[in-house]
């Protein structure tokens, strides 16, 4: 499978925004299941990351931070002694803080690779029995890769069936975007259309977590429609 650098030229699934009031306001209609900030950030967050792990003692963990636990975040940065560190981690809180008043159930992720549910590093969709617009922003690399729903095959709960020539797209660290989820159960007769259909198939945002060997940072938060 070919691996490109950023997301493809003309791909009407992506809608691309230019400021974060933009990034709110604009919904998914009429064909998208992103929209993309396009945002490029100064600072060493693999640095950070690093500063990041050791204070915490991720090791093979897993560190999720809320919102509400901010503070945990901010008592790091108390300790950083360099000051453009110091600012990215400012950039993370005012990241959070931007979401959570848009109403966004935010948390700061720290991890090498998720071990809770290894199928997050396989291509798939996100949310069964919900539906939710998710939030993301990753500072560093290695970033979510996606594919496009040209390539989908067949959507069946998380799992993907996609074409083995599928190209591989994938953000830029800095990048902000939100993804649509619509997995909440639906009427038999709508499940029926929806399978004839391939909606799924046309519509799910299909992306994986690639695997990495050193700490990854992001936001993430889903804010829930129902
Ligand atoms: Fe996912």
């Amino acid at each position: 499978m070919t691996e490109h650098n950023y997301i493809p030229e003309g791909y009407e699934r992506i809608k691309v925004v230019g400021d974060l009031c933009a990034f709110l306001e604009a919904d998914f209609a009429p064909v998208a299941n992103i929209v993309l900030l396009q945002r490029r950030l100064n600072g060493d967050f693999d640095a950070l990351a690093e500063k990041m792990a050791a204070y915490f003692d991720l090791g093979e963990d897993e560190i999720f931070i809320k919102y509400s636990e901010r503070d945990k975040i901010e008592a790091f940065q108390e300790t950083l002694g360099d000051p453009a560190l110091a600012r990215c981690v400012d950039v993370i809180l005012q990241d959070m803080e931007f979401f959570y008043s848009a109403r966004v159930k935010i948390h700061m992720r720290l991890l090498t690779g998720y071990t809770q549910d290894v199928r997050t590093h396989d291509f798939h969709v996100d949310g069964l029995e919900q539906d939710f617009d998710r939030f993301m922003t990753c500072y560093n690399d290695p970033v979510t890769q996606f594919i496009r729903n040209d390539d989908v095959i067949d959507v069946s709960g998380h799992d993907v069936v996609y074409r083995d020539d599928a190209p591989i797209y994938q953000f830029c660290a800095g990048d902000v975007w939100k993804s649509r989820v619509r997995n909440k159960p639906k009427s038999r007769a709508d499940m029926v259309f929806e399978r004839i259909m391939k909606v799924k198939e046309k519509r799910a945002f299909v992306h994986r977590a690639q695997i990495s060997t050193t700490p990854r940072l992001m936001v993430v938060g889903d804010k829930r429609l129902s």
